[in-house]
């Protein structure tokens, strides 16, 4: 099952947190066995970049060039021996027995000696072999992270990287639930949820579970509560809880709902009379979010933000969820981190100026903005805040710790104080980012400079 998930990775770009848990089910694989092959697919998956470097070095050659059926046992049995207590002679033969019956004759003999090269040392020997000399280089490589996330991170923190890494990387995090407002009260599903089950700190809305199968809970089965992190829920109440000039009338925009988290939350926040839009430009994300809000004071289209189907200055209170890298919540899904690049946040960057640009012009004279990212990178956080307000003549930002005291960001140079920015080792929740904006009362005009 860990063999077959890895080539669809590699083949196919699946997602394993989806795939994986499938496969055990189709398979009939449970208890300490589905344990151990969620173990060691999870593992080699977070780190199956840096894996290839020592495969590349032990072998002679990059397994990302050879079949993936080989790279995927390679990488396997690579991760065992140099990452669990397996047994080597365990770890080597139970990967030529693989490889055979994937693969046939072929592969066995070149699997063999590959892995019987990786043995030749142990991790730290390989770090120190492999791995770029420079301090941050040689952090990221030991904790299995690509360069440019490394170098992300530890700008947004403002230093080391040591810290932050663990709790972003292997922990599994605990299942948060939300008690969605106006369908059930937190006692009520803290009752339901046993003894194991504690509120949340960060939303009068959070449980925290400690174990067990959410969907297990007859309140997440009907939609009353649901899985969403306590970042999340955060996010959302902080767009609630700033305050708007003249009062709010209710008229609130969610502009990137899909799949309805948020979208939820803020309809069973809305005041008498409100009603909130959500739009998706994704059809089957929008329809996601209709299944979220069912019932409640809500409407959902199928919208470009970029391209609004509304009027202009219509709403008091508006949340731009932007698309983005998700390196905020790369401990939900391991292979992610080596999926992306660079590249793909200087192009997000640009549709994130645009939506957040689109969510100011939406909201009214005196109306307030919530910009959120599940992403800590500075450049899809602090940056995007900054040119657009530096690109508008209406708009200001609002200081979030005048909304939430005490969730200050560490003081680091990096990030901007009035911000949000919750970190996995911090606070427990995904590395969520919020900023709030708010459109000066004297608006005339379009707003854009
Ligand atoms: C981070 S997710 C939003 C998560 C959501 N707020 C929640 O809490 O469940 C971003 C969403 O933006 C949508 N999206 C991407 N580009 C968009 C655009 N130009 N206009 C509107 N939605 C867009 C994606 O389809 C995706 O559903």
């Amino acid at each position: 099952v860990a063999a077959d998930a890895l080539v669809a990775v590699h083949r196919d770009g699946a997602y394993l947190n989806l795939l994986l848990p499938r496969l055990l089910r189709e398979r009939g694989i449970s208890g300490r066995d589905a344990a151990f092959a969620t173990e060691i697919c999870y593992g080699t998956a977070r780190r199956y970049g840096v894996l290839d470097t020592v495969l590349a070095a032990a072998g002679g050659r990059d397994p990302a060039g050879v079949d993936p059926e080989v790279r995927a046992v390679l990488e396997l049995g690579a991760y065992q021996l140099l990452h669990t207590r397996v047994p080597p002679h365990a770890a080597i033969s139970s990967s030529v027995d693989l490889i055979r019956a994937m693969a046939g004759p072929k592969p066995p003999g070149l699997v063999n000696a590959i892995l019987r090269r990786v043995l030749a040392e142990d991790w730290t020997g390989w770090v120190r072999r492999v791995a770029p000399p420079d301090r941050l280089g040689s952090a990221a490589f030991a904790a299995g992270y690509p360069r440019w996330i490394a170098e992300a991170i530890s700008a947004a923190l403002g230093g080391d990287i040591d810290a932050a890494i663990p709790a972003m990387t292997d922990a599994a995090p605990a299942v948060h639930l939300a008690a969605r407002p106006g369908r059930i009260d937190r006692a009520t599903l803290l009752t339901q949820a046993g003894p194991g089950a504690h509120p949340g700190e960060l939303t009068p809305w959070s449980v925290i579970l400690s174990g067990g199968d959410p969907a297990d809970l007859a309140a997440v089965r009907s939609g009353q509560a649901a899985v969403q992190d306590e970042g999340s829920q955060l996010v959302a109440s902080l767009l609630v809880a700033a305050p708007s000039l003249d009062g709010d009338g209710g008229q609130w925009l969610d502009l990137c709902a899909g799949p309805g988290g948020k979208a939820a939350l803020l309809a069973g926040l809305l005041p008498q009379a409100g009603r909130l839009l959500a739009a998706d430009r994704a059809p089957h994300r929008a329809r996601l979010v209709a299944v979220a809000i069912a019932g409640g004071p809500g409407d959902v289209i199928v919208a470009d933000g970029n391209a609004p189907a509304w009027a202009a200055g219509r709403f008091d209170r508006v949340l731009v969820d932007s698309p983005c890298s998700g390196l905020g919540a790369l401990r939900r899904r391991p292979e992610a981190r080596w999926r992306r690049g660079p590249e793909d946040v200087a192009r997000l960057t640009v549709l994130q100026r645009g939506l957040l640009h689109a969510a100011v012009d939406a909201a009214r004279p005196g109306g307030v903005v919530a910009y959120a990212t599940c992403s800590p990178h500075l450049a899809e956080t602090r940056d995007v805040v900054d040119e657009v307000i530096a690109g508008r003549t209406d708009a200001e930002r609002m200081d979030v710790r005048a909304v939430v005291p005490g969730m200050a960001v560490p003081p680091t140079a990096a990030a901007d104080p009035r911000d949000l920015q919750l970190w996995p080792h911090l606070h427990g929740t995904d590395a969520m980012f919020a900023a709030l904006i708010r459109v000066r009362g004297d608006r005339s005009g379009p707003g854009r400079a």
